[in-house]
């Protein structure tokens, strides 16, 4: 066997939603050299509601970046060499913890839950012309239930410990950045209390345009401005590893996921975009240093900015809720699978849906609709249907799904985009990237590097003052591999499907009211 030799090694944490990560990238050629990947559970104590435990969290991280440092050790490279972490994160995911006892106040309030409904569609009835984008010009955001904001106060109305804890100035709020960050870098003996510009642009309680929190969102919500972590930029030095065989070294990158995602993908150029495939399913287009404001139900956001002195980069999104989790739920609520190999198996047995349609509007709908009263359908069914044919329906959804954003994108901007990068745990099922083509009519690009949103950590976290050993500059980045799904179905024959899948959205509406 051959000895590789080792120039820097740059490592990111990459805690989604469903699972952990942490993934260890040479510097150098952007190689993934060692990883390792834990579930994470998650909770739905009522309908609706979705939670996860910081600490089983925490507890992800470190048992992954301890796997991982393990495997390093059995492939002969020195852990010495790991100069920088970087962390990336399910984004909205809101957290309260007790800065002088480092503990939570409560589980995490993912991004997916539902409970503030109510608290929502009474803040909207309360704008002039009950309008849900009354914030948009200062957030970029639709009010909904998916960002941080209407969590945090549901938090502080309903836990009498994060009431307790705010009024006695021990509460400290974050995302899961802020939380990994805190805990990682000391936590109640000096931990450094921070988030950067992309996951505060996700809090609704963020102005895009001074990139600083809004004392008027924060009045609004009634959150006190002290609890909110220091807003930072994407790539710089937060802190020290304070424990573990990584203690010292720097965490220097920190971006969503998703912001993560468009880095590791390379579109830095105005007008490029990617679509991940994760538990939702989430399609950026980068619009340069201005923001540019959808009018069609698309979020404005901080797509990064890659240093203190660099100026902020912004983008349209597009986000699904449901993509990856309509599989678990298949899995888990329905056992017609039994893992997701199943799921591609199945629907490849019969290659049509047979005029099924699944709209999984577990969480309401997210953009381009913005309807939480929406609920999951699954229609067209005959004595014919068999679960092969839902398995087909399920996969058609995300592609569906994709296409309206697409479709939004393409009518923001006014230059259509003529082929589409993606990246993501589904992108593995071929029989998806196809649909995925034949429904967009236009060609689907995947990378062979499918960890993109850990890379982007990586590059942001190598690329920091003061630890400097990876360029962002994409003259020097290699060459990326792909492979290349072309659209093989007729464009009347796509059309006529997607007619039927929007006359299946308009049935899934309005349900819950
Ligand atoms: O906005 C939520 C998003 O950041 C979650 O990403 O990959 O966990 O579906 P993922």
């Amino acid at each position: 066997s051959h000895r590789i030799m080792m120039g820097p090694l740059v490592a990111a944490i990459d805690q989604g939603t469903s699972s952990t990560r942490f993934l260890v990238f040479n510097a150098k050629t952007a190689e993934l050299l060692s990883h390792h990947q834990v579930e994470i559970k998650q909770s739905f104590p009522k309908e609706g509601w979705v939670e996860e435990d910081p600490k089983e969290i925490l507890q992800s991280v470190y048992e992954c970046m301890e796997r991982t440092c393990e495997k390093l050790t059995q492939l002969n490279i020195d852990i010495s060499n790991i100069k920088a972490i970087g962390v990336t994160n399910q984004r909205e995911t809101t957290l309260v913890w007790d800065k002088e006892t480092g503990e939570p106040l409560y589980n995490a309030i993912v991004w997916l839950d539902l409970r503030t409904q109510s608290t929502v569609e009474r803040l909207i009835n309360k704008t002039p012309g009950r309008n849900k984008n009354h914030l948009k010009h200062k957030t970029g955001l639709p009010i909904s239930t998916y960002f941080s904001a209407v969590k945090l106060r549901w938090l502080m109305d309903n836990v009498d410990e994060v009431h307790d804890a705010v009024v006695s100035h021990r509460a400290m709020f974050g995302t899961v950045d802020s939380w990994l960050i805190w805990c990682l870098t000391g936590g109640k003996s000096g931990g450094v209390h921070c988030t950067d510009v992309t996951n505060a642009s996700r809090t609704m309680l963020f102005n895009i345009h001074t990139l600083d929190w809004d004392p008027e969102l924060c009045t609004y919500f009634g959150i006190p401005m002290e609890i909110l972590p220091r807003v930072r930029s994407s790539s710089e030095i937060y802190g020290l590893m304070k424990s573990g065989a990584l203690s010292g070294i720097p965490i220097s990158g920190c971006l969503g996921d998703q912001s993560a995602a468009l880095v590791g993908q390379m579109c830095f150029q105005d007008g490029q975009a990617k679509n991940t495939y994760g538990t939702g399913c989430f399609l950026l287009r980068n619009t340069g240093a201005k923001p540019v404001m959808s009018e069609h139900g698309l979020l404005t956001t901080v797509a990064y900015k890659l240093g203190r002195d660099q100026p902020a980069c912004y983008a349209l999104e597009g986000s699904v809720a449901i993509a990856g989790a309509v599989v678990r739920w298949l899995q888990d609520n329905l056992g017609i699978i039994s893992c997701s190999e199943e799921l591609e198996k199945f629907a490849a047995s019969v290659g049509t849906s047979y005029g099924c349609y699944f709209v999984p509007a577990f969480s309401g709908l997210y953009a381009p609709y913005w309807e939480p009263s929406a609920r999951g359908i699954i229609c067209g069914l005959t004595q014919f249907t068999n679960k092969n044919h839902v398995a087909f329906a399920a996969l058609e959804a995300v592609c569906f799904q994709t296409r309206e954003i697409l479709d939004a994108m393409n009518q923001d901007s006014g230059i259509p985009l003529t082929q589409l990068q993606v990246d993501g745990g589904m992108t593995s099922n071929k029989l998806l990237m196809q649909l995925q083509a034949d429904i967009l009519c236009i060609p689907v690009v995947k990378p062979s590097m499918p960890e993109t949103t850990a890379l982007g950590a990586a590059m942001a976290a190598g690329a920091a003052e003061g630890v400097s050993v990876w360029s962002l500059n994409p003259e020097d980045l290699s060459e990326v591999t792909s492979e290349k799904f072309e659209p093989q179905i007729n464009p009347e024959e796509s059309e006529f499907r997607y007619a039927r899948w929007k006359k299946a959205v308009q049935k899934s509406m309005n349900w819950e009211t």
